[in-house]
């Protein structure tokens, strides 16, 4: 039977992304035997203008009948100032809280070719390969009690509330444990235990998962440190695993070290293994409309899809080799163009990886 893969462009440079992405899998489709059938859906901005709200019911009942979702990336300055129940973002976080996908992948892995692009000295990056393990569907994100009220003194005052129960430090901890087992077999779990509650118990539930998985070497780090270590010597890491707000904060961090934002895709994954994926940056209302935008992390995003959710390990391998192959030809989008390169537009680059796809 023919899988669904739920397309959600979103706003921005989504639209612009995701439709090189797309180029990709219909070559797949055709070509390489990929059994799967697109369907578009509409998500934060986009769906607002079109229903009213962020995350339609119809979104969430296409997203739930689908084997994998493909998200562009959601918001923009035309919606900041709608009232928060309405904003983009929060559709993200809906669709990622209705569905359970507590398990965010974020690889950061240099390509050799990317180098010079990458804000830090050649020898510092060179041969990165770092994965971050963000839990998603909890923490300070979702917490109650949160919102605004006004003190007595007439002040007012936001609060928002930090929470993890054992049950999802646990299930994230067997993710991340599972994932170190079958790479570099090295877990650093990043926290704030010197300072946080949550941190200490989290801390001991890593502390109590590493007796099932003696093949895994577990580290703490405090998360002002860990932040300072990725720029410092990026490649003492293999897998980290850390809460929603650090692991934010991490991966965009982690993503300047390999030349750009644009290379960062992502996996989030439920219990079951349906996930949806989407690259790691945002809609860049700065170069929205421009063909500017770097496809590379969406088409990664798609790689990863092919591997996670529908078994398509060798289709997988020819997305990242193809992505591997254009580089090599010197073809660069403006955020990781240098001298001696060729700089061509988001659909250029697209078409590039398509034809790239044959060999
Ligand atoms: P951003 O990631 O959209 O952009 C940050 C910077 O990186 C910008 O200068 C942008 O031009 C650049 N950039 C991002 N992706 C790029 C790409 N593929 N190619 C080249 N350059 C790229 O973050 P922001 O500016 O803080 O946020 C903009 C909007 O996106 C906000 O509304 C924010 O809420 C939203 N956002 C959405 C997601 C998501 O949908 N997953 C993630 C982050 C931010
Ligand atoms: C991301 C984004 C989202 C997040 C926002 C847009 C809700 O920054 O996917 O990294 O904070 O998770
Ligand atoms: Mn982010």
């Amino acid at each position: 039977m023919s899988r669904k893969i739920l397309v959600l462009p979103g706003d921005g440079i989504g639209q612009e992304i995701v439709a090189e992405a797309v180029k990709v899998l219909n070559r797949l489709r055709e070509g390489f035997g990929l059994d799967a059938e697109l369907e578009q859906g509409l998500i934060g901005g986009a769906a607002y203008d079109a229903h009213g709200e962020p995350l339609p019911g119809v979104t969430l009942e296409q997203a739930r009948g689908s084997d994998a979702i493909l998200l562009g990336a959601v918001g923009g300055p035309r919606y900041d100032t709608l009232e928060r129940h309405l904003r983009p973002e929060r559709g993200l976080l809906g669709i990622r809280a209705a569905l359970e996908l507590f398990g965010n992948l974020r690889p950061a892995i240099l390509y050799p070719q990317l180098a010079a692009s990458s804000a830090l000295k050649p020898d510092v990056v060179a041969g990165l390969d770092i994965m971050i393990v963000r839990e998603l569907t909890g923490g300070i994100y979702f917490g109650e009690p949160r919102g605004e009220r006004v003190l007595e003194n007439g002040e007012r005052q936001g609060f928002n509330t930090l929470v993890y129960r054992e049950s999802e430090i646990e299930r994230i901890g067997r993710l991340a444990f599972d994932t170190a087992r079958k790479r570099g077999g090295r877990l650093c779990s990043v926290d704030k235990a010197n300072v946080l509650e949550v941190s200490e118990l989290w801390r001991e539930v890593m502390d109590r998962l590493a007796a099932d998985y003696p093949d895994v070497e577990l580290s703490h780090m405090y998360v002002d440190n860990a932040a300072m270590q990725l720029v410092r010597a990026p490649k003492q890491f293999d897998v980290m695993v850390t809460g929603n707000l650090f692991g934010d904060i991490l991966s965009d961090c982690a993503a300047m070290l390999t030349g750009s934002i644009g290379m960062l895709p992502s996996a989030s994954l439920d219990s079951q293994g349906c996930g949806m994926y989407e690259p790691v940056h945002g809609s860049a209302p700065d170069i929205a409309g421009q063909d500017k935008a770097n496809p590379l992390a969406t088409i990664l995003s798609v790689a990863m899809l092919l591997r996670y959710s529908l078994g398509e390990g060798a289709l997988a391998d020819r997305v990242e080799a193809a992505v591997g192959r254009v580089l090599d030809d010197g073809l660069r989008t403006p955020d990781i163009h240098s001298e001696d390169t060729r700089l061509v537009g988001t659909a250029a680059m697209g078409d590039a990886v398509v034809a790239r796809l044959n060999d």
